[in-house]
């Protein structure tokens, strides 16, 4: 089932979300799956549950459509049921990102070249995986979505100020996408 995508502004995308109850495993291999239909259907590469107005520690991403640019995305997608960072590299490097809840908007964002990250997956098993590159790129901004942190809250002081306008728009929902949107207005 595709979901409606929050914007900018709503809540749910500035609070903390909690950890996912894992004992009711076929709700949340069902709402990954709406998860995943929603972010395909969005044309996106990563979706985070409060995103789409669950606020629980759920993570998709999938790096298909990026393969032309970074070759090694080719069939890189994970599934992450409450995901922490158990490294984060102090090198950092930088990269245009953008979001399916702050439509027509981008930044040049810092962030940790390399991570670590704990996780249960799909089949309900602890995992623990080491990502770099875009890769960890994408986890990492679907991560901060689940701490409330928005990828323009990264962007340099300038960038945000030029932005500002855009970002008053969007939280008022006067912007195109061709994805259902929701704010909490409306
Ligand atoms: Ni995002």
């Amino acid at each position: 089932m595709i979901l409606p995508i929050y914007l900018y502004g709503s809540q749910v995308l500035r609070t903390a979300a909690q950890d996912a109850d894992l004992s009711d495993r076929e709700g949340l291999r069902q709402f990954v799956a709406d998860m995943i239909e929603t972010m395909h259907h969005a044309d996106g590469c990563g979706l985070a549950a409060p995103q789409v107005g669950v606020s629980r520690r759920i993570l998709v991403v999938d790096g298909n459509d990026l393969s032309d640019r970074f070759p090694e995305l080719k069939g890189f997608h994970r599934e992450m049921i409450n995901p922490r960072f158990t490294f984060e590299s102090e090198t950092t490097c930088s990269y245009e990102e953008g979001c399916l809840s702050i439509p027509n908007v981008d930044a040049e964002i810092s962030r940790p070249e390399k991570i670590r990250v704990r996780y249960v997956n799909l089949d309900f098993e602890e995992v623990e995986e080491s990502f770099e590159g875009f890769a960890a790129r994408m986890i990492q901004h679907e991560m901060d979505h689940l701490d409330g942190v928005l990828f323009t809250d990264h962007a340099s002081p300038i960038r945000r100020k030029m932005l500002t306008g855009k970002l008053m728009n969007i939280s008022r929902g006067n912007v195109r996408t061709r994805y259902r949107v929701k704010t909490d207005k409306k």
